[in-house]
């Protein structure tokens, strides 16, 4: 049985959980979102079982990942789960959200399971990062629930999604504000003289909105608040808000070269 896994992530937590779950279900190809969504138009996957992989952003899907949603039709496909990776709660909201626009989509078909996995949090423009000992016992717990995920979709388990009326509040507070500001909220994003010019913001960048201008990263207002940039610089030089002295995350199985392969695909 083929599986495809469609996943979008900044800081490779989603990444690490897409390979995981491809590792342990076998027969199983990874895409990034990220490199459909420049052509418009239907995406038809050629697969018996999709899985579509992403963070949590404000309660709910990254704008990137609702866009591609819409343009999914499912109508060849037998079975379609999606994993949520997030720093604290609220993944129900997320997966009910995608839940409704696949309905909308061309298939008309919804998820037949949803999943959320906790995740160190890497949202550094509103806290800091945890400390290694914190990141590695979650990432453990985080690996024990991707085996239970993988085994449940290899037996293909359906099951009417989680609601919780708390997430779904704060989903209608927040994100439609969030999406709406989303692709602007590069403006606050500044560079210091810590700058090699390196080239890794433009590299790891998902949505190729940075380019160096002068040696400095520019960014192009297409943003996706990924928080790649910020978080894997190597040098800590671009800031925003109050993340200056904040410590930064990656997930630490996940390379900046992977990070940056899966960006340039
Ligand atoms: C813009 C943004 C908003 C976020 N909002 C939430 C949230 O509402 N709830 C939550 O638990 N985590 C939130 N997070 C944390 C991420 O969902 C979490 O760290 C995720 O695993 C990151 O995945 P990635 O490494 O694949 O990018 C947010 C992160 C970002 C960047
Ligand atoms: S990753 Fe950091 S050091 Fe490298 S070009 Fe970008 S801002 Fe400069
Ligand atoms: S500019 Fe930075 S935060 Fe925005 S999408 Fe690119 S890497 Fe992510």
């Amino acid at each position: 049985m083929k599986t495809l896994i469609y996943y979008f992530t900044g800081t490779g937590n989603s990444l690490a959980v897409a390979k995981g779950l491809c590792s342990r279900i076998g027969d199983c190809e990874l895409i990034p979102i990220a490199s459909l969504i420049k052509d418009p138009g239907p995406i038809v996957p050629d697969a018996d079982r999709v899985g579509i992989v992403c963070p949590l952003y404000f309660f709910g899907l990254p704008a990137i990942v609702a866009e591609f949603s819409s343009c999914l039709d499912l109508s060849n496909t037998d079975y379609v789960f999606s994993v949520i990776t997030m720093g604290g709660s609220g993944g129900t909201a997320a997966l009910r959200q995608l839940d409704g626009i696949l309905k909308e989509a061309p298939a008309r078909r919804g998820l037949d399971s949803g999943f959320s996995i906790r995740m160190p949090g890497n949202y550094i423009l509103m806290y800091d990062s945890l400390g290694q000992e914190q990141i590695g016992r979650t990432i453990r717990a985080a690996d024990r629930r991707m085996e239970e995920i993988a085994d449940r979709v290899k037996q293909g388990f359906r099951e009417k999604l989680a609601w919780s009326p708390i997430a779904a509040l704060i989903h209608h507070l927040m994100n439609p504000r969030f999406i709406h500001g989303v692709h602007e909220a590069d403006r606050k994003f500044t560079v210091d003289d810590r700058c090699t010019s390196c080239n890794t913001c433009v590299e790891v960048c998902p949505v190729e909105n940075i380019r160096l201008e002068n040696g400095r990263p520019v960014w192009l207002h297409r943003c996706e608040q990924c928080m790649a940039c910020i978080q894997l610089c190597p040098t800590n030089a671009i800031q925003a808000k109050k993340t200056e002295g904040r410590r930064r995350y990656r997930h630490p199985e996940i390379g900046i070269g992977m990070l940056k392969e899966h960006a340039r695909r």
